[in-house]
Order: structure tokens, then sequence, then C-alpha cells
């Protein structure tokens, strides 16, 4: 059990550990994010979370960041290094990045599978927003 003092953190990182990523190497891909964050004196910054199902199984392993809002697929545990380049430098790999929030929904990148679609319909009729 931990309760972080989470004042400083800059960035929430989330780390799909659902079945379908973590058969295609979920652990490792959050054990050598984590590393990489703390070589580099980051921890204090950078907050992981393992997660259940994000939802977006074919993308495994995904990795999403917030506040920026970007979800991350197909990431190996290979992908450590660029990934926290990424998150201190704005930098994205592009190809590297299923859906980026515009400020008003995530938008899915070039060469990244739709998806399932959700009934808009209902939600139109509890949000003003769509
Ligand atoms: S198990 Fe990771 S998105 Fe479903």
């Amino acid at each position: 059990m931990a309760t972080w003092n989470l004042t400083s953190t800059q960035q929430h990182i989330l780390i799909c550990n659902g079945s379908s990523c973590k058969k295609a190497g979920a652990e490792e891909v959050t054990q050598s994010i984590r590393q990489e964050i703390t070589e580099r004196g980051l921890d204090p910054v950078l907050h992981t979370s393992r997660t259940l199902c994000n939802g977006r199984c074919q993308d495994k392993c995904v990795v999403i960041a917030y506040p920026e809002g970007r979800w991350y697929k197909e990431v190996t545990s290979e992908d450590a290094a660029w990934f926290v380049d990424t998150l201190i430098t704005g930098a994205s790999r592009e190809d590297k990045v299923s859906h980026a929030y515009n400020g008003t929904c995530f938008e899915r990148t070039d060469g990244t599978v739709a998806g399932v679609e959700k009934d808009v319909a209902i939600v139109k009729k509890v949000s003003k927003t769509f």
C-alpha cells in the first residue's frame, strides 16, 4: 500500500495491465518505464499507475499520459527511453500515438484501428456538449 504526496506531480502515466496488454508484455513495459523515470530522478514529477483494461486491446500495450491526453499504442519495454523523453521534452513519437486530445475529444491517428462505435445517440440525450 502506498499514499504518495502528489503535489509535485506534473504528469500521470497510466500503464494498462489488463489481460491483453499483460499477454503482450505489460509487466515489462511497466517496469522499464518506472526504471527509466527513477534513473532520471523524475519520480517527483512523473507518477505512474497500473490500470485494468482501457478498452483499446488491439493497441496493446497501451500507455496513456495526462494531462496532455495522449494514448500510446504498441508500447514495448524497449520504448521506455523515448517514452520518458517524450514526457519531458514534449516531442512526441507520432507513430506510437493512437489518440490525442484536441481540447474537445480524442482524435484517432492515421493507421490506428477505429474500434467498435459507441452509441452516440444516448450521449446526445444526456449531454448538451454534443
Ligand atoms: S488490456 Fe490493455 S487496453 Fe485492453
